[in-house]
């Protein structure tokens, strides 16, 4: 199950020297060295820790049930009443909710506001039929009333499902079609990089490919220029709210392993990975990680620039910062999108105390100079942090000094869709940094890197990364994997492990460093694609025989590489691109386009006839090619080499 045969770690970047945690920081973090020797000394569960930041409705007596792979089984409890009702005794006047859209607009939601918007919103969903347990799709960009609509999902114990917005219209059908799910709620809109992007008929596209009935509701984002004519079972979201103002709607109580929410990830088959996540465990890992890691407190204004529509923004914008009472700063639009001064802007304009991005934003940042946020005054700022691929030392350095002051520390990141919420990562009050190295596994969690036989790897040696250990915010597909299926024996000498798919380096004092993807999911600047999923797409194209996607490197920026064989009499080449483009457009999205299309007579092959993935992917990364001599027909590769170079 390891597939060794086409990985090869490389681990030529060697550590950079460790940063010790900032003073000034260390006297007020939320976790300190002593509270965190009594997680490795006394005994005391981290985990135990996490649920009793929770309120429960009916309090849980185990935190895990080894046997049922169950986490808090016997507790009960309502998300929404976690992000907000039980704020309001003490802050019902504090913000939860700063937003701040692409057309220079705020808007504000204190929260009891927003309590007050997720009952009706709640009372309206309940009114179109949405009962628990049923799957209600999401698909909007950054705008308050997605995360209203989620809290009001959660507060009727429906399961949200948010499909990004640049997803197009067919990926959103196949991923309703998946979860069968009967209710839509859209934008008729979003804006891309200040460009209105309809998405009038979506919702009538989407309909006309499923075989349920759907229940729409639309949320007016492009405003009064935009026509979006209501048809039969759609309704406005605005008139949702108003005929709804004012009423309450009781918290439906949850078990802990309840779904929460579903979404959809790349995984290593053809087909969206569906990821379901769980009420009680993924709340309690969430709420945790944002207070142990990202050490929020409810005075902060916290702003994370992931989108809500990918795994980032569900436990790092929405659950685990409202559940602890902070007040959340949502932008919407790219981090790294231009005016330059945006970020620094908005970060002085509302004394941002926490800022959680991407490597990707920094290094565009950093591209764009310094000069930009010493323009303004960062000092607020206490804590950064970064998710979504490795962040190289001199991006990480750059982040230290020049947004950081050289007085923020700054935690990487390491977690995953299937996660849920961080698993390794430095504790910013305790743990020294490593810039490059995403630091120790968490109090409670095992991470092992391994060879292709499941056996541990000395330390210093690459291999692939293992969780040796259950973690509240796994999925529920994983516990019940676990529960059914004889999983003991994917590593020979550990009882339980879920295998990452990522290649790691572990140092002798645990810290571990990420190598990158070594499955057929690729990460593209912090965004996750499927190969197998984007190769079907680009070999449905007539004209195109065979396909290989990878990722690659211009000497500036990371990006997708699709490698393609054109059958001998197919139309040019120029035309094929554009029904490349096409295709990846209206089947997944126009984010999903590849950023450089290689035609070449023929794709390298082992003597089995498999595509040697590897070797595209050291060739699109200008790498040192390794031997070849395995390959069926290595007087391509020459080819390749030069095809890719001059494209
Ligand atoms: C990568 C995003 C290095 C990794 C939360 C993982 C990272 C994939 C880091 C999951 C990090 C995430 N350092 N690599 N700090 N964080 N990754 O599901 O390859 O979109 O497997 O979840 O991102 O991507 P996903």
């Amino acid at each position: 199950m390891l597939g060794g045969e086409e990985f090869e770690i490389e681990t030529e970047e060697l550590p950079a020297d460790r940063v010790a945690v900032p003073e000034s920081f260390a006297e007020q973090a939320n976790v300190t060295p002593g509270q965190l020797r009594r997680f490795t000394e006394e005994g005391v569960d981290a985990w135990e820790m996490a649920g009793d930041l929770l309120t429960w409705d009916r309090p849980y007596r185990t935190v895990f049930d080894a046997e049922a792979c169950d986490w808090f089984p016997d507790g009960q409890l309502n998300a929404s009443v976690n992000c907000l009702d039980r704020h309001l005794d003490e802050r019902k006047n504090q913000r939860a909710l700063v937003w701040e859209g692409q057309l220079g607009e705020t808007r504000t939601d204190t929260y009891l506001e927003l309590s007050r918007k997720v009952n009706a919103v709640a009372a309206g969903l309940r009114e179109l039929g949405v009962e628990e347990g049923d799957v209600v799709t999401l698909h909007m960009p950054v705008i308050p009333e997605l995360l209203v609509t989620m809290l009001a999902c959660a507060r009727i114990g429906a399961v949200h499902a948010v499909v990004y917005a640049g997803f197009s219209a067919e990926a959103l059908a196949t991923r309703m079609a998946e979860s069968n799910s009967s209710y839509l709620v859209v934008s008729d809109g979003y804006y891309r990089r200040g460009d209105a992007v309809s998405l009038t008929n979506r919702a009538e596209t989407v309909r006309a490919g499923l075989d349920q009935d759907v229940t729409t509701v639309v949320v007016d984002r492009l405003g009064d220029n935009h026509q979006y004519p209501l048809g039969a079972d759609e309704h406005q979201y605005r008139r949702l709210l108003a005929d709804h103002r004012g009423e309450t709607v009781d918290p439906v109580p949850r078990d802990a392993t309840d779904e929460l929410f579903l979404i959809y990830t790349s995984g290593t088959t053809g087909e969206p990975k569906r990821v379901t996540h769980t009420t009680g465990g993924y709340l309690a890992h969430t709420a945790w990680t944002s207070h142990a890691v990202l050490d929020i407190e409810p005075s902060d204004t916290y702003l994370c620039t992931a989108d809500l529509g990918w795994i980032t923004g569900h436990s790092y914008i929405v659950y685990g910062p409202l559940a602890l009472g902070t007040t959340v700063l949502l932008r919407e639009g790219e981090a790294d999108q231009p005016p330059r001064t945006k970020l620094w802007e908005l970060i002085e304009k509302h004394a941002v105390d926490i800022l959680y991005t991407s490597p990707t934003a920094i290094r565009t940042f950093m591209k764009w100079g310094e000069e930009y946020p010493e323009e303004y005054d960062l000092s607020s700022l206490r804590l950064l942090g970064t998710v979504g691929e490795p962040i190289n030392p001199d991006v990480w350095q750059w982040l230290y000094e020049h947004v950081g002051g050289g007085e923020c520390p700054v935690v990487d990141t390491w977690w995953q869709t299937e996660t849920g919420g961080h698993l390794i990562t430095t504790i910013p009050g305790v743990d020294e940094m490593q810039p490059g190295t995403a630091g120790p596994a968490l109090p409670g969690i095992e991470a092992t890197v391994v060879d292709e036989t499941g056996a541990e790897v000395d330390p210093n040696t690459g291999g692939y990364l293992a969780i040796e250990t259950p973690w509240p915010g796994m999925p529920r597909e994983l516990s019940e994997e676990t529960r059914w299926a004889e999983t003991s024996g994917v590593l020979p000498d550990s009882e339980w492990a879920y295998m990452t798919g990522d290649g790691a380096v572990v140092d002798d004092e645990g810290y571990v460093t990420i190598l990158g993807r070594v499955d057929d999911v690729i990460n593209v600047s912090g965004r996750r694609y499927g190969t197998l999923e984007l190769e079907s797409v680009i070999v449905g194209v007539e004209g195109i025989a065979e396909a290989a996607v990878v990722s690659g490197y211009d000497g500036r920026d990371q990006g997708i590489y699709a490698y393609a064989n054109p059958d001998t009499d197919a139309a040019d080449e120029l035309a094929l691109r554009e029904a490349i483009y096409q295709a990846v457009e209206t089947q997944i999205g126009s984010f999903a386009r590849p950023d450089r299309i290689v035609f070449t007579p023929e794709l390298p092959k082992t003597s089995s006839g498999k595509i040697m993935r590897r070797l595209l992917s050291d060739i699109a990364h200008g790498n040192e090619l390794g031997d070849t001599s395995a390959l069926r027909n290595p007087e391509v590769v020459g080819e390749i080499e030069s095809a890719t170079q001059s494209d």
